[in-house]
């Protein structure tokens, strides 16, 4: 397990880590996705030089209660369909959360059906209130990324377990 800023990676290394995403999303992992999961910091584990499991942690700014709150969100989270079930997908998380626990206000994801089980058991939490985005035009309600949204209450930061509207920064994409 290797943790590295984005910076850090070789070219190769990106390269490997997409066609990973592709793989383990089966086509449905978009540029504007990748793009999500660059400018933090990844979790990677390889084997011979391959890309098998990965994930990152990028900073947003969630707004909840009044207040702008800094956010370690999930990104990318992926195990190779050969590999899975083999407790890479806890590895990379426990690394994530690690990190979110000793740098971020609080931490949230939006899962996949096939990621659900696996927040789940780490105890990440669905999100029991209401989303929105603040876009250019203003605060957006965001009802269909209701259910997939995942937070993690960290000691002394966001009070989650108030609930209410959370409210994440805008960026093209998929904004959950
Ligand atoms: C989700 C994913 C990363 C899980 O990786 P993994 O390496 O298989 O996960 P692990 O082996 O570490 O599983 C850890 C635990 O999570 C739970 N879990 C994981 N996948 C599960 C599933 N499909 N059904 C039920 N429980 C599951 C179990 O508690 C499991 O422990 P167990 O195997 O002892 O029962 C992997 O399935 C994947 O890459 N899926 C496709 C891409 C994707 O959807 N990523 C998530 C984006 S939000």
């Amino acid at each position: 397990m290797r943790t590295l800023m984005t910076a850090d990676l070789t070219g190769a290394e990106r390269s490997g880590i997409r066609r990973l995403l592709d793989l383990s999303f089966d086509g449905d992992f978009g540029d504007e996705d990748w793009d999500h999961a660059l400018g933090g910091v990844h979790f990677l584990i390889a084997e011979d030089g391959v890309p098998v499991a990965h994930a990152s942690v990028v900073q947003r700014r969630f707004l909840f209660e009044g207040r702008s709150w800094r956010c370690g969100y999930v990104e990318a989270v992926a195990v190779h369909p050969d590999r899975q079930r083999r407790g890479l997908g806890v590895a990379v998380m426990a690394a994530a959360e690690r990190v979110i626990d000793g740098g971020y206000q609080l931490g949230a994801l939006s899962t996949s059906d096939a990621g659900r089980a696996l927040y789940v058991a780490r105890g990440w939490t669905p999100w029991p209130g209401t989303t929105a985005v603040l876009a250019p035009s203003g605060v957006t309600r965001t009802e269909e990324d209701d259910d997939a949204t995942f937070v993690r209450e960290v000691p002394g930061g966001a009070p989650l377990h108030r609930a209410g509207t959370l409210i994440c920064d805008w960026r093209d994409g998929d904004v959950w």
